[in-house]
């Protein structure tokens, strides 16, 4: 549950509050981060209650910090304990089975753990990001390392391997009929990230054949290894290309751009390189933060998620090129709409259905 922001009176008893409570919420995202990359969370799952010896044989981790883990899991209520006054060698921890799911299962809708791992690579930067704000410069993508982009593609994970073949795009008329028409639809999944998005439309469209193209290789890396996994990549290649290259003009009915033209340095140059890519007749479809429709404060959880990430994350990594529209998380349809008028699109249409939580779809037309 999120920090309470003030309602009335702003007083120092309240701010202390507030900011010792978020502190408790920080130690326990990193204290997840920890049982979710070593392993902890999965060996209490797969093993059923553990004592500080179990755990750390089978995690493979120290036995005195298997018990500081285990105590501190216990103590904020994530872990249960069968016997608290037993002497610490004997006391048996266990995962209650509710949060199994939100912590072990990426393709759940609960799935949580990408959360912490995206925080926590934050938290890595921070002397990047400090100098970077002093300097106007930037932090790229990849310095946040591999917790950041697993991270990033598993907060997609769930919906776009759940809903996104089956329902959403479904119910995208006019993109829906051409996937499912002859000759099979040629895609683009640009800034793809590790490939979800094109992976899914492979999977919900047979014959369809998708390109997925990112600056970053070990997101490349990881989206040629998904596609394998998911038994399309003789249909989904994925290929390090820089989302401005003009090489690929003319040559898809569908580009599809999830979670990233915000991220973009060059954000009306790519998607002026997009109406390019396009066929006659063809869409892009660009899903992106579904923030309010102008600035508010205080504002919700999530509009405040979004500029959480945009401080630490997002415009980091745009500012790393010169020059950029700078343009942060919290981009707003107004935004998004000069974007494509000044890349040349003639039709902007917001779709308030379907969407998610988090997203929002935009189809835009040459
Ligand atoms: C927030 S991630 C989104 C990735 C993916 N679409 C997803 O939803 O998981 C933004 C992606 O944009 C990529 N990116 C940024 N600038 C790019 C550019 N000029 N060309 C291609 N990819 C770019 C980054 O490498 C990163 O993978």
């Amino acid at each position: 549950m999120a920090v309470e922001l003030p309602q009335a009176e702003k007083t120092a008893d309240e701010l202390v509050g507030r900011l010792f409570g978020a502190s408790l919420g920080m130690m326990d995202v990193l204290s997840v981060y920890m049982g979710d990359r070593l392993g902890l969370y999965r060996a209490l799952r797969d093993g059923g209650p553990a004592s500080e010896t179990e755990l750390a044989s089978r995690a493979g981790i120290d036995r005195r910090y298997a018990r500081e883990w285990l105590e501190q899991q216990a103590a904020s209520g994530f872990l249960d304990v069968d016997d608290v006054s037993a002497t610490a060698e004997l006391r048996r921890f266990s995962l209650p089975d509710a949060y199994a799911e939100p912590l072990l299962n990426p393709d759940s809708p609960y799935s949580i753990a990408p959360l912490a791992r995206s925080i926590s690579a934050c938290a890595k930067v921070l002397p990047e990001l400090l100098e970077a704000y002093r300097t106007g410069g930037g932090v790229d993508w990849n310095a946040y390392g591999s917790d950041m982009i697993e991270a990033q593609g598993d907060f997609n994970r769930p919906w776009l391997r759940g809903s996104f073949g089956t329902e959403i795009l479904p119910a995208i008329g006019p993109i829906h009929d051409r996937l499912a028409s002859d000759p099979p639809a040629r895609v683009a999944d640009v800034a793809c990230g590790v490939g979800w998005a094109g992976i899914a439309i492979a999977q919900a469209y047979p014959g369809v054949r998708v390109d997925g193209f990112d600056l970053d290789p070990s997101s490349i890396d990881l989206a040629r290894a998904n596609a394998q996994r998911a038994g399309v990549s003789d249909r989904v290649t994925h290929a390090v290309r820089d989302a401005a290259d003009p090489a690929a003009a003319g040559q898809y009915d569908l580009v599809v751009v999830i979670e990233a033209i915000h991220d973009l340095a060059r954000p009306v140059e790519v998607l002026s390189a997009i109406r390019q890519m396009l066929r006659p007749g063809g869409s892009a479809l660009i899903a992106d933060e579904r923030t309010e429709d102008a600035f508010t404060a205080p504002a919700s959880e999530i509009e405040r998620m979004y500029y959480g990430f945009s401080l630490l994350t997002c415009l980091p990594a745009a500012m790393t090129e010169r020059p950029t529209a700078g343009t942060g998380t919290v981009m707003r349809t107004d935004t998004l709409r000069q974007y494509a008028d000044e890349a040349g699109f003639t039709g902007f249409e917001r779709l308030d259905e379907p969407a998610l939580e988090m997203l929002r779809f935009y189809r835009l037309t040459a």
